[in-house]
């Protein structure tokens, strides 16, 4: 019985040293020294490479090291029977919470600006930007928490969702009938949607033009929501004063990418909410006990609902 872990762009290591410093672990394997392959009853993935999960014949669960699932769920050789979790975690919902509302407060306070003034000796008084509507595409875990710590902050925030949601001291929108309605007062628009078939590349000009004139995009939902040509075009126009992203469509972002030296766009490594390895390790720790019962593991996703 054994734990295997297959990533890309996160270090499996320290993850196993995490696992491993609870009694209850299991042997831990890291891709691609896989041993006996009947072995395997847990795999640990992030950003793995696709077609290779449709060989672990005694697979009990799926679990991915981080809230999103899409890779997982996109992989062609994703057993169909075996369940996939996802790291649900308060820790991962109030960084990402902290994230935006630093983003927010930066591009307000133009606090950014005045760090590159600064290189020039340049004495320069701005005013502070007023709008204070914040529109959050999704609310799930982190888009409700996100949106209690804005309101807590003074934000007028709204929230839209594929199905209906009843957060208070918010503006509730749902639907695709009510997109366009969540978005016309919006000073700052927030993804934090999951990837779907139905979000991908919803950050659009269709989108960036139903906002008024100057809004302001924070993306840390995925790379694959916004079309990067929709984006440029709405920050020449002006459609956009800016974006703050997070995620992009490959990452690392190549180096020789446009966004890196735009003068509108903020851009930071996929770091608004990082995992919490002690966190994720007992979560499924705790799975791993469960499904060795024959339980169900919790935090399951729906892979027709793709979260
Ligand atoms: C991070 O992007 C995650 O999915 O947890």
């Amino acid at each position: 019985m054994a734990i295997l872990i297959m990533f890309n762009q996160a270090d499996p290591k320290l993850l196993k040293v995490h696992l491993k410093l609870s009694i209850d672990c299991p042997e831990v394997r890291i891709y691609p020294d896989v041993g006996d392959k009947d072995d395997i009853k847990c795999i640990i993935l992030w950003k793995q490479d696709v077609g290779l999960l449709d060989v672990y014949p005694n697979l009990r669960m799926i679990a991915s090291y981080g809230a999103g699932i899409e890779n997982i769920i996109n992989d062609p050789s994703l057993p169909k029977d075996v369940p996939v979790t996802r790291f649900i975690d308060d820790t991962l919902s109030n960084q990402m919470a902290e994230f935006v509302l630093g983003s927010i407060l930066n591009y307000r306070l133009n606090l950014t600006l005045y760090r590159e003034l600064q290189a020039s000796s340049n004495w320069s008084c701005k005013n502070i930007k007023k709008g204070k509507n914040v529109t959050i595409l999704g609310m799930g875990e982190l888009g409700k928490t996100t949106a209690k710590l804005l309101h807590l902050n003074g934000y007028a925030v709204s929230g839209w969702s594929r199905s209906e949601k009843k957060n208070q001291s918010i503006k509730n929108y749902f639907g695709n009938k009510q997109l366009n309605l969540s978005l016309v007062n919006a000073d700052i628009v927030v993804c934090l949607l999951p990837l779907t078939p139905e979000t991908k590349f919803i950050l659009n000009k269709n989108l960036f033009n139903i906002l008024k004139k100057g809004a302001y995009l924070i993306n840390v939902g995925r790379g694959d929501h916004l079309v990067e040509e929709d984006l440029l075009d709405a920050l020449y126009h002006e459609k956009l004063s800016g974006a703050l992203l997070d995620v992009y469509s490959k990452e690392p972002l190549p180096t020789d990418h446009i966004f890196w030296k735009h003068p509108k766009i903020h851009m930071t490594p996929h770091i608004s909410s990082p995992t919490d390895k002690e966190k994720v390790a007992r979560q499924i720790l705790d799975n791993y006990a469960r499904i060795k019962v024959g339980e169900e593991p919790i935090n399951q996703v729906n892979p027709k609902r793709f979260y």
